[in-house]
């Protein structure tokens, strides 16, 4: 049964790693995990085609390394390990909450976990799996914005929600400056010239190349994915004109 409150069949979800540890500084909050494994759930279980991009923020941040003199390529490859097992725990925990799931890599590491192959990513979620994508694009130079775009957009997604901290695109960062306003939509064009801190550019401008809506959200908000998606939740659209 398809989901009754929206006209979204199929959905990627983006979550930083950031989202997964909580009020932690490193890691994983459990109590997080299964908050997040829950809304997921909700919306799996209206009949929505779930898949997810998972960053590794909270485990080790690429650019950071990078800046502080690690080379660039070696740092992004160990920011994608670290997206692996951030997938490895929520399938842990998805399944804990009876969904069933495939984890697909785009750096292969078949002991642990299924290689990534478009078709059958597909195949898996037309049989009502979620599909946690890792290893971002399997790249180094990109974000795993860049891969949670690239995946949705394989994937035939309908829309690519961004679960943050804030509850959508603010004209300067909310959390800074009280004065920003929120946005409830914006082009791509307006994200990319007015430099909104949102998604990287390579991202968006991927996401405009091929008329992907995108939804930022606040994934913090127990619940909020579902009324995300049947438009009674608080976002910022990001689409075409
Ligand atoms: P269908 O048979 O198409 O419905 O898919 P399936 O995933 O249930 O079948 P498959 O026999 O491919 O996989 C059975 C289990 O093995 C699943 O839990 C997969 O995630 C896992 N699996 C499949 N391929 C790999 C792999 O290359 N590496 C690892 N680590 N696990 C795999």
């Amino acid at each position: 049964m398809k989901h009754k409150k929206n006209s979204y069949q199929c959905v990627l979800l983006k979550l930083s790693g950031e989202a997964l540890m909580g009020d932690k500084a490193f890691g994983h909050d459990y109590q997080t995990l299964h908050r997040i494994a829950h809304d997921i759930k909700e919306v799996h279980d209206a009949g929505v085609q779930v898949c997810i991009v998972v960053g590794g923020g909270n485990i080790f941040r690429g650019s950071a390394a990078s800046a502080l003199g690690m080379e660039r390529t070696a740092a992004d490859y160990m920011g994608m390990l670290g997206t692996v097992m951030n997938a490895l725990a929520l399938q842990n925990i998805l399944e804990q909450e009876k969904v069933h799931t495939r984890v697909l890599s785009a750096i292969p590491m078949i002991s642990i976990c299924e290689p990534y192959v478009r078709r059958k990513a597909k195949r898996h979620m037309e049989k009502g799996r979620v599909v946690i994508f890792a290893g971002g694009t399997g790249n180094p130079f990109f974000t795993t914005d860049s891969a949670a775009v690239l995946r949705a957009i394989e994937m035939d997604c309908d829309l690519l929600l961004k679960g943050t901290q804030v509850d959508g695109v603010y004209s300067d960062d909310p959390k800074k400056n009280t004065n920003a306003i929120k946005y409830s939509e914006v082009t791509y064009s307006e994200v990319l010239s007015n430099n909104l801190n949102v998604m990287d550019m390579a991202a968006i401008a991927l996401a405009r190349e091929n008329n992907l809506p995108i939804k930022v959200f606040c994934i913090t908000n127990k619940g909020e994915f579902a009324k995300v998606l049947a438009e009674t939740g608080s976002y910022t659209k990001i689409h075409g004109k």
